[in-house]
């Protein structure tokens, strides 16, 4: 199993349009999509860049987990993703080695097949991994 690239870095925060001031307009990133995906309770912004994008993540409800962590850590980085070529040989290979998922095994994404690594397994950091679809 190979990790091919980063796939996106995503930053929680409090309201989509105040980033966009930053990340779109300041720091003149493109836009590509602003989504709702109630299925995740969040809405989204996607800006790439290079090989990667940035999505900003505004929780649709406090009550929900992302908008449980936007209350308790504020806004900030949320997760990075990175994109493999077998999502299923890397659990195994993880688990073999000890790691800490939170999915054992993968579930449907947006875009993928997706699993997440616990913070607690990657130096404080929720590691999502994506197998793209092809
Ligand atoms: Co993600």
């Amino acid at each position: 199993m190979t990790i091919k690239r980063i796939d996106h870095i995503a930053i929680v925060v409090e309201n989509l349009d105040r980033a966009l001031g930053v990340y779109r307009d300041a720091l003149g990133m493109a836009v590509t999509d602003v989504r709702e995906m109630p299925e995740q309770d969040v809405k989204m912004a996607f800006l790439p860049s290079g090989d990667s994008e940035i999505e900003l993540l505004e929780p649709l409800h406090p009550d929900s987990g992302i908008g449980k962590y936007l209350a308790k850590r504020g806004e900030g980085l949320h997760h990075i993703c990175l994109e493999v070529d077998d999502i299923e040989a890397t659990l195994a290979d993880l688990k073999a080695k000890g790691s800490q998922l939170i999915d054992e095994t993968p579930k449907q994404g947006a875009y993928g097949k997706i699993a997440f690594i616990h913070p607690k397994g990657a130096h404080g950091v929720l590691v999502e991994l994506v197998q793209r679809d092809a």
